[in-house]
């Protein structure tokens, strides 16, 4: 979707949207559409939306209203609301421009940008593989026209701009089937994209990480006859030699659950199970494209978990590269497998100065905080609150859950240092642990368990259903508020 900033003179669009604050109708409002307003119990909600039609000169144009919500503390989340309620309406109405004047709104440039924001990320689609939809099933709308924007609307608009590009570089990910994104095809599909960004990529192929002695993510990898990758993605936009940020994130591009095979209903939702490098992936895309002054770097642990001759058994004994050994009693807990080797690399090639992990670890992180947040793991109460705070300003919640001794002991094995799942109760938890044995003493470090989060049944306030995009934001506006 494009964005244009116009003078009233400019635009020449047949639909014209109003935003409209609760109980404040404008005065110059046509009488008719004001009218039809209030009989239908139009009052400036946020994301409410009125549409009426009224005469220009010779010409008969669509009038909308948009709510636009009270100006509270929720004004920013309010106003990407009503962006969202504009596109959801208009994408496949058959008009191809819509235009909003925000003048008369009382709205600064960083208010436009959320409201831009908004309707940008919920008009995202991906119909590359609809051959046969019907006219009115396309999307139509290009273009929105923002006229009478505030000073610094244009600013703002391109730093959000950022935002929303990594978004969708992450749904993209995340809504491609297993056959076409695979490791390889992963780490190409973020190398094109990342053409004249300034990021810089490294791969580590089945070679090398053989050398470092990945014994764990390799032993996912065995069974599939894709082969295994780490993407190494590197921004330095801070202090030269200043120690980075780390992400690691779960990119498991299927998980058939291996020899511990999954059921076969919804097994198609495993496409999916590649989310927290999806998110890291995204992230690294914003922060280069809005020229973040931090150094961060992004690891991606990219695997296919397939059931196979030479896939590996339950009992199993794996040495990852940190020297701890590790009994696989479950196949389809390999999440953490791979993420292990990940972080003792990323541990050691980078000396970061603190390390967040994003994973669809468990389902049983969806059975504890459904849909509405992800499971919060952490060794570092100051981290913790950073993140938190940080997902509560850009909707991309989290909820603490607990550690300690006692949920580790339930990993312990007869025959290895530990084995890969807990008993029966508190799976989320004893993943987390399990992470934790391959954090080095002092390094703060939180794990994010966002299974419930990265896909969606239905559309919600930004995102249609599928892929949400979730963490790209929490993680730029983590790296803004604490890095920067
Ligand atoms: N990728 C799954 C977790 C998952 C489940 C994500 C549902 C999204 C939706 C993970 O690899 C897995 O299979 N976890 C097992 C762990 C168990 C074997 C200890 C699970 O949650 O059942
Ligand atoms: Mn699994
Ligand atoms: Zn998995």
């Amino acid at each position: 979707m494009q964005i244009h900033f116009l003078s009233p003179a400019q635009s020449s669009a047949t639909t014209r949207a109003r935003l409209i604050a609760p109980d404040a109708m404008p005065a110059d409002l046509d009488p008719v559409l004001a009218a039809g307003a209030k009989a239908s119990r139009f009052a400036g909600k946020a994301g409410q939306l009125f549409e009426g039609f009224v005469v220009r000169g010779d010409a008969t144009v669509r009038a909308v209203l948009l709510g636009m919500g009270a100006s509270g503390k929720e004004r920013a989340a309010s106003l990407e609301k009503a962006g969202a309620a504009l596109t959801a309406k208009y994408l496949t109405s058959g008009e191809t421009v819509v235009a909003v004047d925000v003048s008369g709104a009382d709205l600064t440039g960083e208010d436009v940008a959320s409201f831009l924001l908004g309707a940008r990320l919920r008009g995202w689609r991906w119909d590359t593989y609809r051959t046969t939809q019907k006219e009115e099933q396309k999307v139509s709308l290009t273009t929105i026209e923002v006229v009478g924007a505030p000073e610094g609307t244009e600013a703002a608009w391109a730093q959000a701009s950022a935002i929303a590009q990594g978004v969708e570089f992450t749904r993209e990910l995340v809504t491609e089937p297993a056959n076409i994104l695979y490791p390889e095809s992963f780490v190409a599909r973020a190398q094109a994209r990342y053409e004249g960004t300034g990021l810089v990529v490294r791969v580590l192929d089945v070679e090398e990480m053989t050398r470092l002695g990945m014994g764990a993510l390799l032993g996912v990898a065995q069974g599939s006859v894709r082969s295994a990758r780490i993407l190494v993605i590197q921004w330095n936009g801070g202090e030269a030699g200043a120690a980075p940020v780390a992400f690691v994130g779960k990119g498991v591009t299927f998980d058939t659950g291996g020899i511990s095979l999954k059921q076969p209903g919804g097994m198609e939702d495993m496409k999916w199970d590649m989310g927290g490098a999806g998110a890291v992936a995204g992230t690294m895309l914003s922060l280069a494209l809005r020229g973040a002054k931090a150094n961060v770097v992004g690891i991606c642990g990219l695997v296919e978990n397939m059931p196979d001759g030479n896939a590996q058994r339950p009992g199993d004994v794996v040495t990852s590269m940190s020297g701890q050994t590790i009994e696989v009693i479950n196949t389809d807990a390999e999440g953490r497998l791979v993420l292990c080797d990940a972080l003792t690399f990323v541990q050691r090639e980078f000396k970061p100065r603190l390390v967040v992990d994003l994973a669809t670890l468990t389902g049983a992180i969806i059975a504890s905080l459904a849909h509405e947040y992800a499971g919060l793991f952490s060794n570092d109460d100051t981290l913790s609150a950073g993140l938190t705070a940080a997902g509560n300003a850009v909707g991309d919640r989290l909820w603490r859950m607990p550690m300690g001794p006692a949920y580790d002991k339930m990993i312990d094995s007869p025959i290895a240092d530990m084995k890969n799942i807990g008993g029966k109760f508190g799976g989320s938890i004893t993943a987390a642990q399990f992470l934790e044995r391959f954090i080095e003493k002092g390094t703060p470090w939180a794990h994010l368990d966002i299974a419930g989060m990265v896909w969606a049944d239905k559309a919600g306030a930004t995102w249609d259903k599928g892929a949400t995009g979730y963490g790209v934001r929490l993680l730029d506006r983590f790296i803004r508020d604490t890095a920067e």
